[in-house]
């Protein structure tokens, strides 16, 4: 793997591969484990365009945990501030001879335009609506870690699929590991054509707690999107689309709980789901940074070290 630009790329095969390292990290990290060498002489790049916490954090933990020198540059502090372009800042940065660039940006493709500008993998931590690999992974591998596998499991992405950039990543790894994907939002928050995302679309709440083994709840891109123009109000949205105590009750004993993060309580969830026992939400970031040691050392081609170090 020379870059990680898209869930498409992900096989089955590397995404085993990459969940049984990530757990074998995950145990280390949990031992109290916290220095590999495994990227010593490499330098990691996080460039962030948007703001995140999850990912830019995960990112930077997983290549200081790995040894690697850490750049992290966000655009309020930078020369973007002043003008600079995408791919002037990137072959600027190409000459400090990093080996991962760690790149987010609000346009979609911005990691496809960035790819020909420099010489390291390009991780994409985010482009706008398109993809983000690297929380497929981990939302996949959080749901292989409780179920035991993803064949025949039903998983529903609740909420602002349209302009999700997780919806589509979560998406094409589920399908690609055997789950059947469904999605439920408002119409206007729905892609035009579904059935070219592979999914298909719930008509109720109801229906969504009769059918899912899992439930990914996404948060409404406000950024992305003119809110006025897609839905009456945060209440009436909260009301319509939000899961709450009452549609807890409602889901089957043994479905669980997603959200990529950052959520938004009292919106597309209540404070009863994000303490309930079915969610799953704060495994998924302790699984984030372990699979993104592994992609890390992946792209460095030191996965192998990796594997050494941690068993
Ligand atoms: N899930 C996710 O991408 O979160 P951040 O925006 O905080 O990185």
């Amino acid at each position: 793997m020379e870059h990680l630009l898209s869930a498409e790329e992900i096989t089955p095969e590397v995404f085993g591969e990459i969940y049984q390292t990530a757990q074998s990290v995950k145990k280390a990290l949990r031992e109290g484990r916290k220095k590999f060498s495994v990227l010593r002489g490499k330098c990691v790049v996080n460039l962030f365009f948007e703001p995140s916490t999850r990912t830019r954090s995960s990112f930077e933990k997983a290549g200081k945990f790995l040894s690697a020198d850490v750049i992290n540059i966000s655009t309020s502090t930078s020369s973007v501030k002043k003008g600079e372009s995408l791919v002037d800042t990137l072959k600027n940065l190409d000459m400090m001879h990093p080996d991962v660039i760690v790149l987010r940006h609000p346009c979609e493709g911005a990691p496809y335009t960035a790819k020909p500008f420099v010489r390291a993998a390009i991780v994409n931590a985010g482009d706008g609506r398109h993809q983000h690999p690297t929380q497929a992974l981990l939302d996949a591998a959080t749901l292989k870690e409780h179920f035991g596998t993803l064949e025949g499991k039903r998983i529903t992405i609740v909420g602002d699929i349209a302009n999700s950039r997780v919806a589509r990543s979560d998406a094409i790894l589920f399908k690609k590991l055997g789950a059947e994907v469904f999605v439920y939002g408002p119409s206007t928050m729905m892609p035009r054509y579904p059935e070219a995302m592979g999914v298909k679309v719930l008509k109720s709440f109801d229906d969504v707690c009769d059918v899912s083994d899992a439930v990914v709840l996404l948060r409404i891109q406000l950024e992305r999107l003119n809110a006025k123009k897609t839905f009456p109000s945060i209440r009436e949205y909260a009301e319509l689309f939000g899961l709450n105590r009452e549609r807890l009750k409602k889901l089957r004993p043994e479905t669980v709980i997603l959200h990529p993060g950052p959520f938004n309580r009292g919106v597309e969830l209540t404070n009863d789901v994000v303490v309930s026992d079915k969610t799953l939400i704060f495994r998924q970031v302790e699984t984030g940074l372990a699979v993104r040691m592994v992609v890390l050392s992946l792209l460095c081609n030191r996965l192998e070290r990796l594997k050494e170090e941690v068993k």
